[in-house]
């Protein structure tokens, strides 16, 4: 009896823990309905804010649509203290008076840039950039960041090729038009787009996904196809995911959590033409910290997701806190999602940090 006590209180001394201000995901999908509903609690318990992407269907173009999609995500995460940060969807026809309405309204913190075709729920995206001139001018006045997608549609660009092929005809020829935007850089995934965003000056921001900090490019071949490895932009060459584990590293401010959690249905990532999106918010920070004590880094890790995309964002850091424990969870086959199931990222496997729950 006495001898497990000893145990029990030996373990509990022993435990590794992490305390870092409560994060924030800069970018993340939540779908709407009952998927919602399903997912939105998976972010609520681990972070404080979330940047919540417009592409539904309808996408999610004006204030009105924004302020209803605002009030579903509320109804989801009812009990919590998660706020969620909205975005506006750019289309041709965005207006500047939009803009100028999205800013006043407080609650809608980016434009997301969608070229027309690049991934789920684009098909309403920009055709061409240069069409938005107006609304970016507004942008720029108003200190409201563009969030892009960073791939070209071009068919004859190579699927691999398109982020860098983006930076060349699109984000840089639009940063020249408009010296003072401020645009996030979403989910790079490549050397070029790190290297671009260390050289750029502090009005560019990049998110960095768990995924592509974990994956290159072979795990979605690994013994057959790997629908639950397929997002866009599509996994790299292990060259350019050692570029994403050198930019965290670096501890650079440029360079912010975003997890890109996208949710699809089981049966529609298994299928003869599987969905692009992979799902990490079930357990986002602890993979993300996974990934920073493999590297040995943990110290970085809150720097990278509480700190630099507020500071990016111009919104203050969280002051709450969570606490991460170095003891082992089994991540699970799959979860309920509406009427149907989601696979998650690691589905099956095991990971060494676990979130301590709150109040526990
Ligand atoms: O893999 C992705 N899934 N990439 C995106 O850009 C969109 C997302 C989604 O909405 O499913
Ligand atoms: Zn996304």
């Amino acid at each position: 009896m006495r001898h497990t006590a000893w145990y029990i209180i030996q373990a509990i001394m022993t435990t590794e823990s992490l305390t870092i201000t409560r994060p924030d995901d800069w970018h993340l999908h939540l779908r709407d309905g009952d998927v919602l509903n399903s997912v939105a609690p998976f972010t609520a318990k681990q972070f404080q804010r979330a940047i919540v992407m417009p592409n539904l269907k309808p996408a999610v173009t004006t204030v009105k649509q924004a302020v209803d999609y605002l009030d579903r995500v509320l109804a989801a995460v009812e009990g919590s203290d998660f706020e969620p940060l909205m975005t506006l969807y750019l289309t041709d026809n965005t207006s500047a008076d939009e803009i100028v309405a999205a800013h006043k309204s407080c609650f809608i913190k980016g434009v997301k840039l969608y070229p027309a075709g690049a991934t789920t729920n684009s098909d309403e995206g920009v055709t061409d950039i240069r069409r938005c001139d107006a609304v970016l001018e507004e942008m720029q006045r108003a200190g409201l960041p563009l969030l892009v997608h960073g791939e070209v549609t071009d068919g004859s660009v190579d699927v691999f090729d398109r982020e860098k092929v983006f930076i060349d005809r699109v984000l840089i020829p639009t940063m020249e038009r408009f010296p003072e935007l401020k645009i996030v850089f979403e989910h790079i995934t490549t050397a070029d787009a790190v290297d671009f965003v260390t050289e750029s000056g502090p009005r560019i921001g990049a998110t960095i996904t768990v995924h592509h900090l974990m994956y290159s490019r072979n795990a979605m071949f690994e013994g057959g196809i790997r629908p639950h490895h397929y997002c866009l932009p599509v996994l790299k060459r292990e060259r350019h995911r050692q570029a994403l584990l050198r930019a965290i590293a670096s501890g650079k401010p440029g360079f912010f959590l975003g997890t890109d959690s996208a949710p699809h249905d089981k049966k529609l990532k298994e299928s003869s033409c599987g969905c692009a999106g992979i799902f990490s918010a079930h357990a986002a920070i602890e993979l993300y910290a996974t990934v920073f004590d493999a590297i040995g880094e943990l110290d970085k890790l809150e720097a990278f997701a509480s700190f630099y995309g507020p500071d990016f964002y111009g919104l203050p850091r969280n002051s709450s806190t969570i606490t991460l424990e170095k003891s082992e969870q089994t991540i699970p086959e799959s979860y309920p999602m509406a009427d149907g199931s989601v696979v998650p990222l690691m589905a099956g496997k095991t990971i060494p940090w676990t979130l301590k729950p709150d109040n526990a």
